[in-house]
């Protein structure tokens, strides 16, 4: 039957998700009685009453807001403690974790506490949860090129725990392009490359990420159907794009689920992945987004496992490690 759960879940590698999007309503409110911050909600449940968007940027601003609780390094360690913990239950035998400094730094808070906070966690990660992470640092494209280099040159002193750069916030008018040289600086200092592209902006931008930044993977990428030599460029050099069928959904890229390209995707040869992108504000964590393709897309078994697969295929693990774990 469609509605039974893929149990236990298939291990695989989660390679797109905002450690600051996996902030549930329970512990924002916890932090922000421990840290005196108020909140405009009067409790979690008029919280998640507003977790309702009619695209990225109403989504951005309630997750900017939210952050404000994040203040110290304790802060940052239990909110990836409590997204390992359920990572866990979901299958994740690896996580690529993105973080965005500037939304801290703008608030006072020091990229050292994030990064160390964050680190706390993550370095216990193999022993308490069998979970091997990365960090991936992304800059905020709506702030400016040169806030994206300051920022870059501040975390010098951290780059040991840095595996790769990424691109977020909002798409539409802040085209990979304008990042040019933050990037080619992050390559000259042996970072791996990431960007958001092709979620609400158009395909130039998936084509700017490759050629101007040259990322190692796209992230969301879903509007590369709209240019067919683009897909069969991304098809031929195995370009991983890591999807996000929930978020697509919550987030209007897609009417509905059943709406969703991903099968499109996979037919076209695309090396594709499936993950959970801000998973308390959007319905579900990663496996949760494989049970839900599952049943709206009638993804068969043998097509989930090739996306299990794939996840450890497109992660920045060495072949060593990536063998071990598919
Ligand atoms: N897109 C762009 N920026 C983001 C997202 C997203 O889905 N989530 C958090 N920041
Ligand atoms: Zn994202």
């Amino acid at each position: 039957p469609l509605t039974e759960p893929t149990s236990p879940p298939l291990p695989k590698a989660e390679l797109h998700l905002h450690i600051e999007g996996t902030l549930e309503p329970g512990l924002a409110f916890e932090l922000a009685r421990r840290n005196g911050v108020e909140l405009p909600f009067a409790d979690e449940d008029a919280l998640r009453a507003a977790y309702s968007f009619d695209g990225l940027q109403s989504f951005l601003d309630l997750y900017y807001a939210l952050m404000a609780v994040l203040r110290t390094a304790d802060d940052f360690t239990e909110l990836a403690d409590a997204y390992l913990a359920r990572a866990r239950q979901q299958g994740v035998r690896h996580a690529e974790i993105f973080f965005d400094p500037q939304a801290h730094t703008a608030r006072g808070v020091p990229i050292g506490t994030v990064i160390e906070g964050l680190s706390r966690a993550l370095d216990r990660a193999p022993e308490t949860y069998g979970i091997s992470t990365r960090l991936i640092l992304c800059f905020l494209r709506d702030a400016s090129a040169e806030e994206a280099l300051e920022t870059f040159d501040s975390a010098r002193p951290y780059l040991d725990r840095i595996t790769a750069v990424g691109l977020d916030s909002a798409e539409v008018g802040n085209p990979p392009s304008k990042f040019r040289e933050v990037f080619a600086r992050a390559r000259n200092a042996g970072l791996r490359c990431v960007a958001h592209a092709g979620e609400e902006g158009p395909p130039s931008y998936v084509w700017e990420a490759l050629d101007v930044l040259g990322v190692d993977r796209v992230d969301h990428g879903v509007r590369c159907l709209e240019d067919d030599t683009l897909v069969a460029r991304l098809a031929a050099e195995q370009i991983p794009l890591t999807v996000c069928p929930l978020s697509n959904v919550t987030l209007r890229v897609v009417d509905r689920l059943a709406d969703h390209p991903l099968p499109a995707m996979l037919d076209a040869g695309l090396l594709v992945t499936v993950n959970s992108d801000d998973p308390a504000y959007f319905g579900g964590y990663v496996d949760d987004n494989f049970r839900a393709i599952r049943e709206d897309l009638g993804l068969g078994e043998e097509q989930l496992r090739t996306l299990a697969r794939n996840s450890f295929r497109a992660s920045f693990l060495d072949a060593a490690g990536r063998d071990a774990l598919i």
